[in-house]
């Protein structure tokens, strides 16, 4: 029988990184050393106490039923975070639902709240479900340029007026996957004042909200007035302590958004392994010295690698924040012929920037998830691919963006 899968399958795009695992793939069949910075998967453990919260309520057989909700400790360990972390005041019976991963409640969030045809404003270059999501809604994507000039934010005065109107969902990614760029306050107040006079619903993707560097700190959308009536934000344990295999997250902010993302969940799954549950409690409301070591630890990788890069004749922007380096590609290649280079030469694997949207391409995206003398080995070996692809001009580094006082 001939099996044909549904429209909204077909039409997803198959995926670059398909490609590029099959080049991967074969690169090591080859018998080739290559370093994997193209995924975003952190290589480091959770902290040992979330581990031996979660192996001793694993032990415990009274923990086996089915949840359907979030735990009250873990909603009420949520909004602690959220005031504590960045200042926001949430009601743990009302602002936070619980999600097995930001992908679960990003996939979902489109289905809720889009009718097909309603358009939804995607940050371009964009985190992958964004776009997806409200495909398989049926919603019209119109794509939020995120450019250097502009400090990589949209300018939501480019948004044509009838788009603006028919508008009902915005994401937002700050600091972002694969944009590592920093919101301010008075951009997110901005959305604020856009997201209400056209009525639309703001999801703000804050995965990487501890990933900041250099002391700074990024703000919770939440913390703008107004945002709570407006919008919600997605967060998740997976990067900030390390639990990406053990799935859980949160959606916080308006109640109504929630509610509608609640009524859809409800007849797709019946909630998240207690245990889970515990361990995210554990890793919220335990030693926020844990956070300064992962941040400690990404600045290292990052000073390592964009000062090895520098090195190599290739002045790439360092990221503040998140695990991301966001380079702009040498003269003379595209973000795939770039990317695909530097695997079958270099045997160092990045992700092209297109891969995230038209907008992505002219960059790379560049994981830090290897230690520090792995990325300067694979700095190395990419400084010498660019010295044999003669003429070749690196682009400049970024007006605004001087090198850093700690770069060599
Ligand atoms: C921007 C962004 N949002 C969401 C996710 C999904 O993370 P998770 O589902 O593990 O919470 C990722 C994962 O890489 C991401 O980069």
């Amino acid at each position: 029988m001939n099996i044909q899968p549904a429209l909204r399958v077909r039409q997803l795009p198959a995926g670059i990184f398909a490609e590029l695992a099959a080049a991967k793939q074969a690169a090591l069949r080859a018998g080739k050393d290559v370093i994997d910075l193209s995924i975003g998967s952190p290589d480091l453990p959770p902290p040992p106490a979330v581990i031996d919260t979660l192996s001793a309520a694993v032990r415990d057989t009274s923990q086996y039923g089915y949840t359907l909700l979030a735990l009250p400790e873990f909603c009420q360990a949520v909004c602690d975070f959220y005031q504590a972390r960045y200042g926001v005041t949430l009601q743990s019976d009302r602002h936070v639902v619980q999600v097995m991963g930001s992908q679960d409640g990003l996939a979902h969030l489109a289905l809720a709240l889009l009718d097909p045809g309603d358009v939804a404003l995607i940050p371009n270059p964009g985190y992958p479900i964004y776009e997806a999501s409200v495909r398989i809604a049926g919603g019209q994507v119109y794509p939020l340029p995120l450019r250097e000039v502009n400090g990589f934010l949209p300018d939501l005065r480019d948004i044509p007026e009838e788009v603006a109107r028919r508008a009902k969902l915005m994401i937002l990614n700050h600091p972002g996957n694969p944009v590592p760029a920093l919101a301010t306050p008075a951009f997110f107040r901005d959305v604020v004042a856009f997201a209400r006079h056209y009525g639309v619903v703001v999801v703000h993707d804050f995965a990487y909200s501890e990933l900041v560097f250099d002391g700074r700190r990024a703000p919770s959308f939440l913390s703008v007035d107004g945002a709570l009536d407006v919008g919600i934000e997605s967060n998740s344990l997976s990067k900030t302590f390390n639990m990406a295999g053990c799935r859980i997250g949160y959606l916080v902010g308006n109640p109504d958004i929630l509610a509608a993302y609640q009524a859809l969940k409800g007849h797709m799954d019946f909630g998240l392994f207690m245990p889970l549950q515990r361990a995210a409690v554990a890793a919220l409301t335990g030693d926020p010295a844990v956070l300064q070591g992962q941040v400690r630890l990404y600045e290292a990788r990052r000073d390592a690698l964009v000062s090895a890069l520098h090195a190599a004749g290739w002045p790439v922007t360092p990221p503040p924040a998140t695990m991301f380096v966001w380079a702009r590609i040498p003269d003379g290649f595209t973000s795939r012929s770039f990317a695909f280079t530097l695997l079958e030469q270099a045997g160092v694997a990045v992700t092209p920037g297109d891969a995230f949207g038209s907008a992505g391409e002219g960059y790379v995206r560049i994981a830090l998830v290897q230690p520090p003398e792995r990325l300067r080995t694979a700095a190395a070996r990419i400084g010498q691919v660019l010295q044999q692809t003669q003429p070749l001009t690196c682009p400049a580094a970024l007006p605004g963006n001087a090198p850093p006082p700690w770069l060599p």
